[in-house]
Protein backbone atom coordinates (compact mmCIF):
# COMPACT_ATOMS: atom_id res chain seq x y z
CA UNK A 1 0.00 0.00 0.00
CA UNK A 2 1.50 3.33 -1.15
CA UNK A 3 0.04 6.47 1.02
CA UNK A 4 -0.06 9.77 -0.69
CA UNK A 5 -1.10 13.39 0.60
CA UNK A 6 -3.36 16.07 -1.68
CA UNK A 7 -2.04 19.90 -1.16
CA UNK A 8 -5.52 21.69 -2.28
CA UNK A 9 -8.99 19.82 -2.45
CA UNK A 10 -10.37 22.25 -5.80
CA UNK A 11 -11.26 21.59 -9.03
CA UNK A 12 -7.97 18.98 -9.88
CA UNK A 13 -7.66 18.09 -6.38
CA UNK A 14 -10.92 16.44 -6.06
CA UNK A 15 -10.55 15.46 -9.40
CA UNK A 16 -7.97 13.29 -8.16
CA UNK A 17 -9.81 11.67 -4.63
CA UNK A 18 -12.31 11.07 -7.56
CA UNK A 19 -10.16 8.96 -10.23
CA UNK A 20 -8.50 7.03 -7.38
CA UNK A 21 -11.62 5.89 -6.13
CA UNK A 22 -13.67 5.02 -9.04
CA UNK A 23 -10.55 3.76 -10.71
CA UNK A 24 -8.81 2.00 -7.30
CA UNK A 25 -9.18 -1.53 -9.00
CA UNK A 26 -6.80 -0.81 -12.46
CA UNK A 27 -4.57 2.08 -10.23
CA UNK A 28 -3.82 -0.59 -8.19
CA UNK A 29 -3.06 -3.77 -10.75
CA UNK A 30 -0.91 -0.97 -12.64
CA UNK A 31 1.16 0.44 -9.44
CA UNK A 32 1.56 -3.37 -8.00
CA UNK A 33 0.08 -2.46 -5.07
CA UNK A 34 -3.32 0.19 -3.82
CA UNK A 35 -2.78 3.68 -3.57
CA UNK A 36 -4.92 5.74 -1.01
CA UNK A 37 -5.34 9.48 0.00
CA UNK A 38 -4.14 9.38 3.70
CA UNK A 39 -5.04 13.40 4.23
CA UNK A 40 -6.06 15.96 2.18
CA UNK A 41 -4.67 19.25 2.83
CA UNK A 42 -7.07 23.10 2.80
CA UNK A 43 -7.78 25.40 4.56
CA UNK A 44 -11.95 24.36 4.27
CA UNK A 45 -13.41 21.74 5.67
CA UNK A 46 -15.78 19.62 3.43
CA UNK A 47 -18.40 18.01 5.51
CA UNK A 48 -20.49 15.27 2.97
CA UNK A 49 -17.74 15.03 0.80
CA UNK A 50 -16.26 11.07 0.88
CA UNK A 51 -12.95 12.47 1.71
CA UNK A 52 -14.27 14.50 4.70
CA UNK A 53 -12.31 12.43 7.06
CA UNK A 54 -8.73 12.71 5.88
CA UNK A 55 -9.12 16.81 5.55
CA UNK A 56 -5.89 18.57 7.64
CA UNK A 57 -5.04 22.28 7.71
CA UNK A 58 -1.28 21.83 8.95
CA UNK A 59 1.22 20.79 6.21
CA UNK A 60 3.01 19.42 9.40
CA UNK A 61 0.82 16.67 9.87
CA UNK A 62 1.91 15.25 6.35
CA UNK A 63 5.41 16.23 6.47
CA UNK A 64 5.75 14.30 10.02
CA UNK A 65 3.85 10.93 8.40
CA UNK A 66 6.88 9.06 7.05
CA UNK A 67 3.60 6.86 5.57
CA UNK A 68 3.13 9.15 3.13
CA UNK A 69 5.48 8.30 0.46
CA UNK A 70 4.07 10.67 -2.49
CA UNK A 71 2.75 14.03 -2.18
CA UNK A 72 0.27 15.75 -5.45
CA UNK A 73 0.38 19.73 -5.06
CA UNK A 74 -3.03 20.97 -6.51
CA UNK A 75 -2.60 24.34 -4.75
CA UNK A 76 -2.15 26.30 -7.60
CA UNK A 77 -0.16 29.61 -7.38
CA UNK A 78 3.48 30.40 -6.49
CA UNK A 79 3.28 30.75 -2.77
CA UNK A 80 3.14 28.83 -0.23
CA UNK A 81 2.90 26.07 -2.92
CA UNK A 82 6.52 26.25 -3.84
CA UNK A 83 7.42 26.33 0.03
CA UNK A 84 5.34 23.10 0.93
CA UNK A 85 6.53 21.29 -2.02
CA UNK A 86 10.62 22.37 -1.24
CA UNK A 87 9.62 20.83 2.16
CA UNK A 88 8.17 17.70 1.29
CA UNK A 89 10.98 17.14 -0.97
CA UNK A 90 13.21 17.81 1.93
CA UNK A 91 11.07 15.49 3.59
CA UNK A 92 11.84 12.75 1.23
CA UNK A 93 8.75 12.65 -0.10
CA UNK A 94 8.31 12.71 -4.41
CA UNK A 95 6.08 15.27 -5.49
CA UNK A 96 3.46 15.44 -7.79
CA UNK A 97 1.78 18.59 -9.20
CA UNK A 98 -0.56 19.99 -11.83
CA UNK A 99 0.36 23.50 -10.99
CA UNK A 100 2.14 25.18 -14.34
CA UNK A 101 2.84 28.54 -12.36
CA UNK A 102 4.63 27.00 -10.31
CA UNK A 103 6.63 24.72 -12.56
CA UNK A 104 7.29 27.32 -15.04
CA UNK A 105 8.89 29.27 -12.15
CA UNK A 106 10.90 26.45 -10.38
CA UNK A 107 10.81 23.57 -12.41
CA UNK A 108 15.06 23.37 -13.16
CA UNK A 109 15.52 23.82 -9.56
CA UNK A 110 12.90 21.63 -7.94
CA UNK A 111 13.91 18.68 -10.18
CA UNK A 112 17.49 19.34 -9.69
CA UNK A 113 16.40 18.53 -6.01
CA UNK A 114 14.70 15.53 -6.62
CA UNK A 115 17.07 14.09 -8.48
CA UNK A 116 19.82 14.40 -6.70
CA UNK A 117 17.95 12.97 -3.27
CA UNK A 118 16.47 9.92 -5.35
CA UNK A 119 13.26 11.54 -5.16
CA UNK A 120 10.76 12.48 -8.59
CA UNK A 121 8.93 15.81 -9.29
CA UNK A 122 6.70 14.53 -11.81
CA UNK A 123 4.33 17.51 -13.64
CA UNK A 124 2.28 15.96 -16.59
CA UNK A 125 -1.24 17.70 -15.48
CA UNK A 126 0.91 21.05 -15.96
CA UNK A 127 0.68 21.18 -19.53
CA UNK A 128 -2.47 20.24 -21.92
CA UNK A 129 -4.45 18.69 -18.91
CA UNK A 130 -5.04 15.20 -19.63
CA UNK A 131 -2.84 15.32 -23.09
CA UNK A 132 0.27 13.23 -22.14
CA UNK A 133 2.82 15.45 -23.50
CA UNK A 134 5.47 15.67 -21.32
CA UNK A 135 5.85 11.71 -20.50
CA UNK A 136 5.47 11.93 -24.84
CA UNK A 137 9.09 14.50 -24.89
CA UNK A 138 10.66 12.48 -21.52
CA UNK A 139 10.17 8.69 -22.66
CA UNK A 140 9.24 8.06 -26.26
CA UNK A 141 11.12 10.85 -27.73
CA UNK A 142 14.22 10.22 -25.98
CA UNK A 143 16.05 9.14 -29.16
CA UNK A 144 15.37 12.33 -30.59
CA UNK A 145 17.10 16.09 -30.96
CA UNK A 146 14.05 17.57 -30.74
CA UNK A 147 13.95 21.01 -32.96
CA UNK A 148 10.62 22.89 -32.78
CA UNK A 149 7.58 22.76 -30.03
CA UNK A 150 4.28 24.17 -31.93
CA UNK A 151 1.10 24.42 -29.69
CA UNK A 152 -1.98 25.70 -29.32
CA UNK A 153 -1.83 25.33 -25.53
CA UNK A 154 -4.63 27.09 -24.38
CA UNK A 155 -8.19 26.04 -24.55
CA UNK A 156 -10.01 29.12 -24.14
CA UNK A 157 -8.10 31.50 -26.26
CA UNK A 158 -8.93 28.66 -28.87
CA UNK A 159 -12.82 28.45 -28.32
CA UNK A 160 -12.89 32.17 -28.45
CA UNK A 161 -11.02 32.84 -31.99
CA UNK A 162 -12.86 29.51 -33.54
CA UNK A 163 -16.20 31.27 -32.43
CA UNK A 164 -15.55 33.99 -34.14
CA UNK A 165 -14.04 32.11 -37.00
CA UNK A 166 -17.07 30.10 -37.44
CA UNK A 167 -20.11 33.05 -36.16
CA UNK A 168 -18.86 36.18 -37.42
CA UNK A 169 -18.86 37.59 -33.52
CA UNK A 170 -16.35 40.08 -32.04
CA UNK A 171 -13.48 39.34 -29.69
CA UNK A 172 -15.69 40.79 -26.72
CA UNK A 173 -18.95 39.36 -27.95
CA UNK A 174 -18.03 35.74 -27.47
CA UNK A 175 -15.77 36.47 -24.21
CA UNK A 176 -18.39 37.88 -22.36
CA UNK A 177 -20.52 34.73 -23.75
CA UNK A 178 -17.93 32.66 -22.83
CA UNK A 179 -17.43 33.72 -19.02
CA UNK A 180 -21.10 33.46 -18.64
CA UNK A 181 -20.36 29.78 -19.98
CA UNK A 182 -17.92 29.20 -17.31
CA UNK A 183 -15.21 28.30 -19.85
CA UNK A 184 -13.35 31.74 -19.35
CA UNK A 185 -12.25 33.24 -16.12
CA UNK A 186 -13.96 36.52 -14.92
CA UNK A 187 -10.28 37.95 -14.74
CA UNK A 188 -9.60 36.35 -18.69
CA UNK A 189 -6.10 38.30 -19.09
CA UNK A 190 -3.66 34.93 -18.20
CA UNK A 191 -5.35 33.78 -21.04
CA UNK A 192 -6.33 36.14 -23.50
CA UNK A 193 -2.71 37.92 -22.71
CA UNK A 194 -1.43 34.98 -23.95
CA UNK A 195 0.56 34.26 -20.25
CA UNK A 196 -0.94 30.87 -19.85
CA UNK A 197 0.51 29.68 -23.07
CA UNK A 198 3.52 31.33 -22.42
CA UNK A 199 4.04 29.47 -18.84
CA UNK A 200 3.21 25.91 -20.90
CA UNK A 201 5.73 26.71 -23.39
CA UNK A 202 8.35 27.64 -20.98
CA UNK A 203 7.77 24.13 -19.50
CA UNK A 204 7.84 22.25 -22.84
CA UNK A 205 10.64 24.12 -24.10
CA UNK A 206 13.04 23.39 -20.94
CA UNK A 207 12.31 19.43 -21.45
CA UNK A 208 12.56 19.43 -24.72
CA UNK A 209 15.72 21.48 -24.93
CA UNK A 210 17.38 20.59 -21.89
CA UNK A 211 17.91 24.10 -20.57
CA UNK A 212 15.84 26.51 -18.70
CA UNK A 213 13.46 28.82 -20.59
CA UNK A 214 12.18 31.41 -18.14
CA UNK A 215 8.90 32.70 -18.82
CA UNK A 216 9.39 36.05 -18.12
CA UNK A 217 11.62 36.18 -21.49
CA UNK A 218 9.04 34.84 -23.70
CA UNK A 219 7.70 37.06 -25.57
CA UNK A 220 4.08 37.36 -25.72
CA UNK A 221 1.12 38.93 -27.62
CA UNK A 222 -2.40 37.52 -27.07
CA UNK A 223 -5.69 37.64 -29.12
CA UNK A 224 -6.74 40.97 -27.50
CA UNK A 225 -6.19 43.04 -30.67
CA UNK A 226 -7.42 40.14 -32.95
CA UNK A 227 -10.58 41.77 -34.87
CA UNK A 228 -13.01 40.44 -36.89
CA UNK A 229 -11.54 42.20 -40.32
CA UNK A 230 -8.69 39.91 -39.46
CA UNK A 231 -10.08 36.69 -39.42
CA UNK A 232 -12.09 37.42 -43.01
CA UNK A 233 -9.57 38.30 -44.65
CA UNK A 234 -7.39 34.40 -43.02
CA UNK A 235 -11.03 33.00 -44.17
CA UNK A 236 -10.72 34.74 -47.72
CA UNK A 237 -6.86 33.05 -47.67
CA UNK A 238 -8.46 29.75 -46.56
CA UNK A 239 -6.53 29.82 -43.42
CA UNK A 240 -7.35 30.45 -39.47
CA UNK A 241 -5.56 32.55 -36.96
CA UNK A 242 -4.33 30.90 -34.07
CA UNK A 243 -2.71 31.50 -30.71
CA UNK A 244 0.41 29.63 -31.39
CA UNK A 245 3.10 28.91 -28.55
CA UNK A 246 6.39 28.57 -31.08
CA UNK A 247 10.07 26.99 -29.82
CA UNK A 248 12.98 26.47 -32.25
CA UNK A 249 16.30 25.45 -31.31
CA UNK A 250 18.53 26.27 -33.87
CA UNK A 251 22.22 25.21 -33.44
CA UNK A 252 22.88 26.50 -30.10
CA UNK A 253 19.99 29.18 -30.07
CA UNK A 254 16.50 28.63 -28.66
CA UNK A 255 13.92 30.93 -29.87
CA UNK A 256 10.62 31.08 -28.15
CA UNK A 257 7.41 33.08 -29.19
CA UNK A 258 2.94 33.32 -27.97
CA UNK A 259 1.19 35.36 -30.44
CA UNK A 260 -1.38 35.16 -32.85
CA UNK A 261 -0.46 33.72 -36.36
CA UNK A 262 -2.07 32.61 -39.32
CA UNK A 263 -2.03 28.67 -40.15
CA UNK A 264 -3.34 27.19 -43.32
CA UNK A 265 -5.58 23.66 -44.40
CA UNK A 266 -2.28 21.81 -44.63
CA UNK A 267 -0.84 22.78 -41.10
CA UNK A 268 -1.10 19.94 -38.85
CA UNK A 269 -3.12 22.67 -35.94
CA UNK A 270 -5.50 24.26 -38.75
CA UNK A 271 -8.38 21.74 -37.35
CA UNK A 272 -7.61 22.36 -33.87
CA UNK A 273 -10.55 24.14 -32.60
CA UNK A 274 -12.93 24.87 -29.75
CA UNK A 275 -11.74 23.91 -26.14
CA UNK A 276 -8.76 21.48 -27.63
CA UNK A 277 -5.51 21.70 -27.68
CA UNK A 278 -2.69 20.20 -29.95
CA UNK A 279 1.13 20.18 -29.43
CA UNK A 280 2.90 19.79 -32.34
CA UNK A 281 6.49 18.51 -31.62
CA UNK A 282 9.59 18.13 -34.62
CA UNK A 283 12.05 15.62 -34.00
CA UNK A 284 14.94 15.02 -36.13
CA UNK A 285 14.55 11.89 -37.13
CA UNK A 286 10.93 11.24 -36.64
CA UNK A 287 9.64 14.20 -38.13
CA UNK A 288 6.62 15.93 -36.67
CA UNK A 289 4.47 14.07 -33.90
CA UNK A 290 0.76 15.82 -33.27
CA UNK A 291 -0.91 15.18 -29.65
CA UNK A 292 -4.29 17.27 -29.48
CA UNK A 293 -7.17 16.58 -26.53
CA UNK A 294 -8.47 18.54 -23.88
CA UNK A 295 -5.95 20.84 -22.41
CA UNK A 296 -8.44 21.29 -19.04
CA UNK A 297 -11.14 20.39 -17.24
CA UNK A 298 -10.95 18.08 -13.79
CA UNK A 299 -11.01 15.08 -14.47
CA UNK A 300 -8.67 14.71 -17.77
CA UNK A 301 -6.44 16.56 -15.60
CA UNK A 302 -6.34 14.41 -12.51
CA UNK A 303 -6.13 11.41 -14.80
CA UNK A 304 -2.79 12.71 -15.75
CA UNK A 305 -2.26 13.59 -12.13
CA UNK A 306 -2.96 10.12 -10.85
CA UNK A 307 -0.50 8.82 -14.05
CA UNK A 308 2.17 10.36 -12.43
CA UNK A 309 1.16 9.49 -9.05
CA UNK A 310 1.52 5.30 -10.56
CA UNK A 311 4.95 6.13 -11.67
CA UNK A 312 6.16 7.51 -8.71
CA UNK A 313 4.51 4.10 -6.79
CA UNK A 314 6.19 2.09 -9.35
CA UNK A 315 9.59 3.76 -8.53
CA UNK A 316 9.93 4.60 -5.39
CA UNK A 317 12.76 6.28 -4.38
CA UNK A 318 14.77 5.97 -7.62
CA UNK A 319 14.66 9.07 -9.76
CA UNK A 320 13.11 8.32 -13.33
CA UNK A 321 12.69 11.65 -14.36
CA UNK A 322 14.41 13.34 -17.75
CA UNK A 323 16.27 16.56 -19.01
CA UNK A 324 16.00 19.63 -17.73
CA UNK A 325 18.89 21.74 -16.88
CA UNK A 326 18.99 24.20 -14.44
CA UNK A 327 20.32 26.50 -16.19
CA UNK A 328 18.47 30.37 -17.71
CA UNK A 329 18.79 30.26 -22.06
CA UNK A 330 19.41 33.44 -22.70
CA UNK A 331 16.80 33.35 -25.91
CA UNK A 332 17.25 34.27 -29.03
CA UNK A 333 15.33 36.95 -30.81
CA UNK A 334 12.12 35.37 -32.65
CA UNK A 335 12.27 38.59 -34.69
CA UNK A 336 15.39 36.95 -36.60
CA UNK A 337 13.52 34.34 -37.82
CA UNK A 338 11.80 34.61 -41.19
CA UNK A 339 8.51 33.42 -42.67
CA UNK A 340 5.74 34.74 -44.46
CA UNK A 341 3.68 37.86 -42.91
CA UNK A 342 0.17 38.64 -43.86
CA UNK A 343 -0.08 42.51 -43.87
CA UNK A 344 -3.43 44.64 -43.90
CA UNK A 345 -3.31 48.41 -45.20
CA UNK A 346 -6.04 51.14 -45.42
CA UNK A 347 -6.59 52.50 -48.38
CA UNK A 348 -8.06 50.98 -51.95
CA UNK A 349 -5.86 48.73 -53.88
CA UNK A 350 -5.03 50.50 -56.91
CA UNK A 351 -2.52 49.46 -59.06
CA UNK A 352 -0.18 51.72 -58.19
CA UNK A 353 -0.91 50.59 -54.50
CA UNK A 354 -0.40 46.57 -55.65
CA UNK A 355 3.10 47.70 -57.41
CA UNK A 356 4.36 49.48 -53.98
CA UNK A 357 3.57 46.47 -52.29
CA UNK A 358 5.32 44.14 -54.62
CA UNK A 359 8.37 46.26 -54.91
CA UNK A 360 8.78 46.81 -50.56
CA UNK A 361 7.22 43.74 -49.30
CA UNK A 362 7.48 41.21 -52.21
CA UNK A 363 4.15 40.89 -52.08
CA UNK A 364 2.64 37.55 -53.45
CA UNK A 365 -1.05 36.98 -53.13
CA UNK A 366 -3.57 39.71 -52.98
CA UNK A 367 -6.83 40.10 -51.31
CA UNK A 368 -9.65 42.56 -50.59
CA UNK A 369 -13.58 42.06 -48.83
CA UNK A 370 -16.25 44.15 -50.60
CA UNK A 371 -17.19 46.73 -48.55
CA UNK A 372 -13.95 47.53 -46.99
CA UNK A 373 -11.65 50.41 -48.42
CA UNK A 374 -8.38 48.61 -47.35
CA UNK A 375 -6.59 45.20 -48.78
CA UNK A 376 -4.37 42.34 -47.36
CA UNK A 377 -1.64 40.76 -49.21
CA UNK A 378 0.95 38.09 -48.28
CA UNK A 379 4.55 38.86 -48.00
CA UNK A 380 7.58 36.48 -49.74
CA UNK A 381 9.60 34.94 -46.42
CA UNK A 382 11.40 37.63 -44.38
CA UNK A 383 12.70 38.28 -41.04
CA UNK A 384 10.75 40.19 -38.80
CA UNK A 385 12.68 42.47 -37.83
CA UNK A 386 13.27 43.65 -41.38
CA UNK A 387 9.54 43.66 -41.10
CA UNK A 388 8.80 45.72 -38.47
CA UNK A 389 11.67 48.12 -40.02
CA UNK A 390 9.17 49.01 -43.20
CA UNK A 391 5.85 49.34 -41.09
CA UNK A 392 7.09 50.50 -38.23
CA UNK A 393 7.04 54.37 -39.60
CA UNK A 394 3.68 53.89 -42.12
CA UNK A 395 0.43 54.87 -40.90
CA UNK A 396 -1.41 52.65 -43.26
CA UNK A 397 -0.95 49.09 -41.45
CA UNK A 398 -3.92 47.99 -39.94
CA UNK A 399 -2.78 44.66 -38.80
CA UNK A 400 0.42 42.02 -39.63
CA UNK A 401 0.39 38.05 -38.68
CA UNK A 402 2.84 35.38 -38.80
CA UNK A 403 1.74 33.07 -41.27
CA UNK A 404 3.50 29.90 -39.52
CA UNK A 405 4.04 26.65 -41.60
CA UNK A 406 5.38 24.10 -39.39
N1 LIG B 1 -7.15 28.48 -18.66
C1 LIG B 1 -6.53 27.31 -19.21
C2 LIG B 1 -7.02 27.12 -20.65
C3 LIG B 1 -6.82 26.12 -18.35
O1 LIG B 1 -7.96 27.80 -21.06
O2 LIG B 1 -6.45 26.32 -21.38
C4 LIG B 1 -5.83 25.01 -18.40
O3 LIG B 1 -4.55 25.37 -18.02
Amino acid sequence: MVKIAILGYGTIGSGVGQVLRENAALVEKRAGTPIEAKYILDLRDFLGDPEESKVVHDIDVILDDPEVRIVVECMGGLHPAYEYVRRCLEHRKSVVTSNKELVAAYGGELLDFAHRNELNYQFEASVGGGIPVIRAINSALTAENLEAVTGILNGTTNYILTRMKNEGLSYEEVLKDAQALGYAERDPSADVLGHDAGRKLSILSSLAFDVTVKYEDIRCEGITKVSQEDIRYATELGMAIKLLAKSRRVGQEVFARVGPSMVGPDHLLYNVTDVFNGILIRGNMVGDILLVGKGAGSLPTASAVVADVIDEAKHLHRSVWGDWKDERVHLADFEDLSCRFFVRLAGDLTQARREEAEEVFKAERFVTIPGLEEFGFVTAPIRGRDLHALIDSRKDVLSRYRIDEA
